[in-house]
């Protein structure tokens, strides 16, 4: 694995644990503990992430940009959203995070990192509900297999394409540990729930 992707992975490691961690992330992949309303909650947190990153990754070159799907990753999601709970498309969540508005090329590269190293786990999550919930619309967690396929290549091509400084860097990783912060703040907020909290 190249620099930038090594670097990445270890100063997330504990942002992607405590995410895991934490409601409604930490019913996934529980069959006995894990109910409709659960993974309505995890839809919306993910159709607000998928939506408010989405404009960042349009600054990427277009081969790389083809390679996460966006289209197909939003539409899947209000697909299943639209099923699961009636509501339109519209009536998406605010994604929560506390990053500076500014357009660079770290907010950039982190974001990308996070969609696509999210399809990692989606392939597996896609595969357990297929097996343990399949009454469970699944087009998102279908479509992030499909497009996990394009990990090896996307991170050969992104280390090559996008030179970072040690600067930039120290960035994008701390961009990137902020989107999974801003994960969790969202979750926190959608399911006010009493008692739904990470166990
Ligand atoms: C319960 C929910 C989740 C589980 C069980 C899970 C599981 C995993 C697993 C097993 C991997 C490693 C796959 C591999 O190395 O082949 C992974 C990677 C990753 N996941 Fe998750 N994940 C979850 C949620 C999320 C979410 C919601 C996001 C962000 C939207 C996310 C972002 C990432 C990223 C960026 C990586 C790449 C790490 C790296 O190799 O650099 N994950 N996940």
């Amino acid at each position: 694995m190249s620099e930038l992707f090594s670097y990445l992975k270890a100063q997330t490691r504990d942002a992607h644990e405590a995410l895991e961690a934490h409601y409604p992330f930490n019913r996934m992949l529980k069959t006995r503990r894990f109910e409709k309303q659960d993974y309505v909650h995890i839809l919306q947190v993910l159709a607000a992430f998928h939506s408010h990153v989405k404009p960042w990754l349009t600054t990427l070159a277009p081969a790389h940009y083809t390679m996460l799907h966006t289209d197909a990753v939003e539409s899947a999601l209000h697909s299943d959203l639209a099923q699961l709970t009636q509501a339109p498309a519209h009536e998406a969540k605010a994604f929560h995070l506390s990053l500076p508005d500014t357009p660079s090329t770290p907010r950039t590269l982190a974001a990308a990192y996070v969609w696509m190293g999210s399809s990692l786990g989606g392939k597996m999550i896609e595969r357990w509900l297929s097996t343990s919930c399949p009454d469970l619309p699944a087009a998102y967690y279908t479509q992030m297999k499909y497009v996990s396929r394009n990990w090896p290549l996307f991170i050969q091509a992104i280390s090559t394409c996008y030179p970072l400084s040690d600067t930039q860097l120290t960035q994008t990783a701390n961009c990137a540990s902020a989107l999974f912060a801003g994960l969790r703040e969202t979750a926190r907020r959608i399911s006010v729930a009493p008692g739904l909290v990470a166990d």
